[in-house]
C-alpha cells in the first residue's frame, strides 16, 4: 500500500483528491493548516479510517514536516496547499508569498533532506508533485492557447505568488537533482468548491433569490474542468510523468462567465423553479470588474493526454450538471460554511 504526504487535503481540490486516493487503496498523511478555506467536513466520511492520517500545521513548519517525513516514509509528497483565490490576493498579498512562496520553499528544503537520506528504490521511485495554475501564464487574446512553453508572465498576487513556487519547484529539480513533476490546471469546480468562487457563490445566491454578481461584461473565458477529472490527471502524472517536467491540465471547456451563469440559473429553473416563476438570469447584476482581469485562459493539454494518456471523463454539460445536483444535495456542507466567517461578501474589489 503506497503513503502519500497531501498537503492541502481539507481543501477543495485536495479534499477530492485524498477521499479518491483512499478509496483506491492509498494511505494518505493529510497535512492542512484549516485557513478559512480548508474544511474538515469534506473529510467526515474517512473519520476513523485508519488509512487517512489528519494533522493540522503549516508546510512551511520545516520542523514538522521533516517529523511528518521521517515517521510515515511516504512514496510521493503532492502539494496543493496554497492561499488561492484571486480577490482574496488583491486585498492582502503578504499571506500569498507566506503559504505559496516561503511555505513552499520549505516544504521543499524538508523533503529534499528527506529525499537525499532513502536508498535505492525508494530513492529511484520517489516523486515530489506540484500542484499549480495556468494563470501563471498570464491572458490570451481571442485565439490560442498556453502550452508548456507559453513564457510566464502572472497578472495578479495570486499568480505571481504561484509562478514563484513553480520557479522554485523547477530549481529543487535542476540544482539538487529532486524528482519533481508539476501540474497547471485550469479552473476547477465540482464538490466541495468553496463558496466565494464563481460557480458554488451563483449557485448559493440563486437558491437565495439573491442578486447574482458578474464581473465586468461576463465575457471573460475560462477552461473549465471538474475536479475529480483534474485528481485524475494528477495521479496519472504522478505514476507514469517524466521527472522534471510540467504538464498542463484542461477540459478543452471554454466558457465566458456570463454562460457559466446563464447555465446554472437553467439548471436550477428546471428542478427548482422560484415561487414566482421568474427565471433565475433575471438575478444577474453586472458589477464593477476585477482590477487587472484576465481575459481568457486556454489550455492546450496535447502532451498529457498524447504522452500519458489521460483525458477528461467529464463535458462541461455533464459537470455542470452533476456539480448543481450536488449542492443540492449537499446544503449542510454549505451552510456549515457559511455559518463562520465568510458570508458571501465581494472582495478585490480594488485598491
Ligand atoms: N481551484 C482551481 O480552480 C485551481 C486550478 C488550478 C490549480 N489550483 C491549485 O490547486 C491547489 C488547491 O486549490 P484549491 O482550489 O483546492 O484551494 P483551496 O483554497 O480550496 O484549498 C487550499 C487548502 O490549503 C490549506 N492551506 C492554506 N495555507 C496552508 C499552509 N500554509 N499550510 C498548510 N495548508 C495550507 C487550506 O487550509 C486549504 O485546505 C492550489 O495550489 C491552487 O493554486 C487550483
Amino acid at each position: 500500500m503506497p503513503t502519500w504526504l497531501v498537503t492541502g487535503g481539507a481543501g477543495f481540490i485536495g479534499g477530492n483528491f485524498v477521499l479518491e486516493a483512499v478509496r483506491l487503496g492509498v494511505r494518505v498523511v493529510n497535512l492542512d493548516a484549516l485557513t478559512y478555506a480548508g474544511n474538515l467536513q469534506t473529510l467526515a466520511s474517512l473519520e476513523g479510517n485508519p488509512d487517512h492520517v489528519f494533522v493540522r500545521g503549516d508546510i512551511g513548519d520545516r520542523a514538522l514536516v521533516s517529523r511528518l517525513l521521517a515517521e510515515h516514509r511516504p512514496d510521493a509528497v503532492l502539494n496543493f496547499a496554497a492561499e488561492s483565490h484571486v480577490d482574496r490576493s488583491i486585498d492582502g498579498p503578504a499571506a500569498f508569498i507566506d503559504t505559496n512562496v516561503v511555505g513552499t520553499l520549505g516544504l521543499l528544503e524538508a523533503v529534499r533532506d528527506y529525499w537525499k537520506g532513502l536508498d535505492g528504490d525508494a530513492k529511484a521511485a520517489f516523486r515530489f508533485l506540484h500542484v499549480s495554475t495556468d494563470e501563471v501564464y498570464g491572458t490570451l487574446g481571442e485565439t490560442g492557447k498556453f502550452t508548456e512553453t507559453t513564457p510566464y508572465a502572472p497578472n495578479s498576487p495570486y499568480s505571481a505568488s504561484k509562478a514563484a513556487s513553480d520557479h522554485l519547484v523547477r530549481a529543487f529539480h535542476h540544482t539538487y537533482g529532486l524528482p519533481t513533476l508539476t501540474t497547471n490546471c485550469s479552473n476547477n469546480y465540482g464538490p466541495y468548491h468553496f463558496p466565494e468562487k464563481l460557480i458554488p457563490l451563483v449557485i448559493a445566491k440563486a437558491l437565495a433569490g439573491e442578486p447574482l454578481p458578474v464581473y465586468g461584461d461576463g465575457q471573460q473565458v475560462r477552461d473549465w474542468l471538474f475536479v475529480t477529472d483534474h485528481c485524475e490527471a494528477i495521479r496519472t502524472v504522478l505514476e507514469k510523468g517524466r521527472v522534471g517536467e510540467t504538464y498542463n491540465v484542461g477540459g478543452d471547456s471554454e466558457r465566458r462567465n456570463l454562460e457559466v451563469v446563464e447555465t446554472i440559473c437553467r439548471l436550477l429553473d428546471a428542478c427548482r423553479p422560484r415561487e414566482d416563476g421568474q427565471p433565475r438570469s433575471s438575478q444577474i447584476t453586472f458589477v464593477a470588474d476585477r482590477p487587472g482581469h484576465d481575459r481568457r485562459y486556454a489550455i492546450d493539454a496535447s502532451k498529457l493526454q498524447n504522452e500519458l494518456g489521460w483525458t477528461p471523463r467529464h463535458t462541461f454539460e455533464s459537470g455542470i450538471a452533476e456539480t448543481v445536483d450536488w449542492y443540492l444535495d449537499n446544503q449542510d456542507w454549505v451552510r456549515g460554511i457559511l455559518d463562520g466567517s465568510y458570508r458571501l461578501e465581494r472582495m478585490g474589489a480594488g485598491a
